[in-house]
This record gives C-alpha cells, sequence and structure tokens, in this order.
C-alpha cells in the first residue's frame, strides 16, 4: 500500500505515503461499545476529514490507528503493516505514524528544536548534528526556523501546535493523524496551523483530521466522514457532504456546527 504520491494537488511529491485501511473495527470499553463495526480506507497521499458529535468515537477511532488503543474485533492496515495483528511491531509501524492533538504535549523544558530532535535521536539512533539538521528543516517548514531556541511557554498556542507538527514530521511519518489540532486555539492562530496542514496535503501526505473547521474540511479533504455513535453514517467528497448531505443525522450536525448562534444546551 505504500506509494510515492503524484497526486492531482501537488504533482510529482517526495513523501512516501501510506494508506490505512479500517475494516469492521469494534472497540469496546467495558459494556461501552464506542466503535460499532467502522470501516474506513484513506488511500495514499488522500486527505480525510472525520467529522462527528462529541462522542460518536473519533479520538478513539484514531488512536486505534497507532495502537494508543487496543480494538476489540476487526481490522487496521497502515502502509505494510497489519497494526490488529497480534505479532506485529508496533514500534516500527508506528514510526510511520505522526500523531497531533488537540493539546501539544510538547515538553515544555525543552526548546523547539530538542522538541524535535529528541525522539530522532533517542528512536531514530540519529546523530545530534542529523537531528538537528532534520528539525531546523521542519521548523523552516512550518514558519518557525526563527523560533527554533524558543521553549513551548515562550510561544503561541498556535506556535506550540506548529512545533508539534515539525516534531511529528521530523520521524519521517507517512502518514498523519490530527484529533482536533486547532480545536485549543485563540482563533488568532488557527489559520496558520490550517495553513501548515494545507501545505502538507499539497505536498501529499496521507492526513487523517478530526476536525470542526467547516471551511479547511471542504477546501482540503479529498473525502468527509461523518460519524455518529460509533458508526459511519455518511461518507463522500468533501464538498457533497457538507453542502448536501443526505442523512438527517448528518444534516442536523452540520446546521448545528455551521450556524454559529445556535446554543447547544445539554440535559
Ligand atoms: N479511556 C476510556 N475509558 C472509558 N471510556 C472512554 C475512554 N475513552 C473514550 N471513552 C468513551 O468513548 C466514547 C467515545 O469517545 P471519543 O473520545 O472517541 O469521542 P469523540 O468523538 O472523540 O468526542 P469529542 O468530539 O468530544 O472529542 C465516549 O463515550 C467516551 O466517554
Ligand atoms: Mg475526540
Amino acid at each position: 500500500m505504500n506509494d510515492v504520491v503524484n497526486n492531482s494537488r501537488g504533482g510529482a511529491a517526495t513523501i512516501q505515503a501510506a494508506g490505512v485501511a479500517i475494516k469492521d473495527l469494534r472497540k469496546s470499553y467495558g459494556s461501552n461499545e464506542v466503535l460499532k463495526g467502522i470501516s474506513l480506507d484513506v488511500a495514499p497521499g488522500e486527505v480525510v476529514c472525520l467529522i462527528g458529535p462529541s462522542g460518536s468515537g473519533k479520538s478513539t477511532l484514531l488512536r486505534c490507528v497507532n495502537l494508543l488503543e487496543q480494538p476489540n474485533e476487526g481490522t487496521i492496515h497502515v502502509g505494510g503493516f497489519e497494526a490488529t495483528d497480534p505479532d506485529v511491531d508496533i514500534d516500527k509501524m508506528r514510526r510511520k505514524v505522526g500523531m497531533v492533538f488537540q493539546q501539544f504535549n510538547l515538553f515544555p523544558h525543552l526548546d523547539a528544536k530538542r522538541n524535535c530532535s529528541i525522539a530522532q535521536t533517542k528512536v531514530l539512533k540519529r546523530s545530534q548534528a542529523e537531528a538537528d539538521k532534520v528539525s531546523m528543516h521542519n521548523l523552516e517548514r512550518v514558519g518557525l526556523g526563527h523560533l527554533a531556541d524558543r521553549f513551548p511557554d515562550q510561544l503561541s498556542g498556535g506556535q506550540q501546535q506548529r512545533v508539534a507538527i515539525a516534531r511529528a514530521l521530523s520521524m519521517d511519518p507517512e502518514l498523519m493523524l490530527f484529533d482536533e489540532p486547532t480545536s485549543a486555539l485563540d482563533p488568532e492562530t488557527v489559520g496558520d496551523v490550517l495553513s501548515v496542514m494545507r501545505n502538507l496535503a499539497k505536498e501529499g501526505m496521507t492526513m487523517l483530521v478530526v476536525t470542526h473547521e467547516m471551511g479547511f474540511a471542504r477546501e482540503v479533504a479529498d473525502r468527509v466522514v461523518f460519524m455518529d455513535g460509533g458508526v459511519v453514517v455518511e461518507e463522500g467528497v468533501a464538498e457533497q457532504v457538507i453542502s448536501s448531505p443526505t442523512q438527517p443525522r448528518t444534516k442536523e450536525f452540520l446546521r448545528r456546527v455551521l450556524d454559529p448562534t445556535h446554543i447547544d444546551i445539554e440535559e
């Protein structure tokens, strides 16, 4: 499933992109079945946005893909690996997958460059000089080369999230998972993070993105998948799912997300 991508967005790309194939995935916490038979494919170089209400299982699905959660049933293939094979080399498989969380999870005691280099030296056994070079390349890629010696508390939320993206990219992933990467940010910094993600998509990275940013999904995603209650309710071309959804649950969700004056009062 690995492929050097030559996609419609960016022409010949240098990224080695992996695909994902998820089949009949089930995950329970105790008696609470959170994923109820999810099947979802992401082709190499494709961008898929995952949308859906709180508690629908989006984060759990993402966490299953790199085995931060252990699925109960079903199969997941990432690149050449079957993640769900009990004998899979988890460390090797995880190296293909970069993950960016809502909370940036940077190491507070390390500067931006060191945040990017530490896993390279420890996990990939790169020399410090080589790791620094890769880190600087990726910090420049996210527009932060000039702030490489800043510590996380000296950076804005959006800058910290861009460091988190640079850190993930420094491990040469073939697939990037994003879990609401802009949800914790001040509105004025959201655009910079989305623009980094947009560029990554253009370069041909395979991306699975949980987001409430419908503008981004419409513009950047090849496909949008709407989840509710642990199942995929609707999926299709981004523009079609967002602008003319067919399922009542998708329509209701989008009405809430797209209407900023809607007040959601939970009982
Ligand atoms: N570690 C856990 N232990 C027990 N239950 C969990 C755990 N993680 C998630 N859940 C439950 O699984 C369900 C799905 O959670 P998940 O975080 O995947 O939803 P989500 O779609 O990402 O929601 P949100 O939009 O709020 O982030 C929820 O009911 C949640 O309470
Ligand atoms: Mg979540």
